[in-house]
């Protein structure tokens, strides 16, 4: 995909703030600090369109970017960051799974897990709002540029093994930091926008 525009549109915590441009959405979700914003930056060949941190818990509100002018990506905040209070992790649930349960311009959502790392429960709950919500999922396994040649065999087998995924599920493997698996990214993205 050639990126001809990419414009932050607004960080939103209510749905009254959401776009209505009427244009399709491609999500992502996932653990705080697995690379979400990340991969946004780096599919959309920007440094600092998505704010990222080495600290989980940058990103805070449904930010949403307008993408040659057609649709739109939306990074979202992550879970599983046991530093966040309580009052504002419920708080984030609530925003998050509000958007990704009612939203209709929402054709699919990528959830990341770090490639080096099992899944989370938090990660099976998440396949299973969206699942729930009939929002097709692709599972992004993130950072592979940390993982040794001999270790992606093993690491797609537990991704696929501890989310009980199908075994025609894809796995993508990703790297921000290589570009790996963007290409291939566009090529998903396309089908469902
Ligand atoms: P929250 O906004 O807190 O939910 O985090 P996030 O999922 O948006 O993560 P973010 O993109 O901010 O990245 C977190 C950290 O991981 C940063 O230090 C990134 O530089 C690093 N990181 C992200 N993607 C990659 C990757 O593909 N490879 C490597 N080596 N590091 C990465
Ligand atoms: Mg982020």
């Amino acid at each position: 995909m050639n990126i001809d525009s990419a414009k932050y549109i607004i960080s939103a915590m209510k749905p009254e703030q959401y776009p209505r441009g009427g244009h399709s959405e491609i999500a992502f979700v996932g653990r705080s600090n697995v690379g979400k914003s990340s991969l946004m930056n780096s599919i959309l060949n920007r440094k600092n369109l998505a704010k990222t941190s080495s600290r989980p818990g940058k990103t805070q509100t449904i930010n949403f970017f307008e993408i040659n002018g057609a649709f739109y990506v939306v990074d979202l905040p992550g879970y599983g960051f046991a530093k966040v209070p309580l009052a504002v992790k419920e708080n984030w649930g609530r925003v998050m799974t509000s958007y990704l349960a009612n939203r209709e311009p929402l054709k699919m959502a990528a959830v990341l897990v770090d490639a080096r790392h099992d899944p989370s429960d938090q990660d099976m709950d998440m396949l299973a709002l969206l699942d729930e919500a009939e929002v097709p999922t692709l599972v992004v396994a993130t950072k592979v540029d940390k993982l040794k040649r001999s270790e992606r065999v093993r690491s797609v087998k537990r991704i696929r093994e501890t989310l009980e995924l199908d075994d025609d599920a894809e796995i993508l493997l990703f790297s921000s930091e290589t570009g790996e698996g963007k290409k291939d990214l566009w090529e998903i993205i396309g089908e469902f926008l």
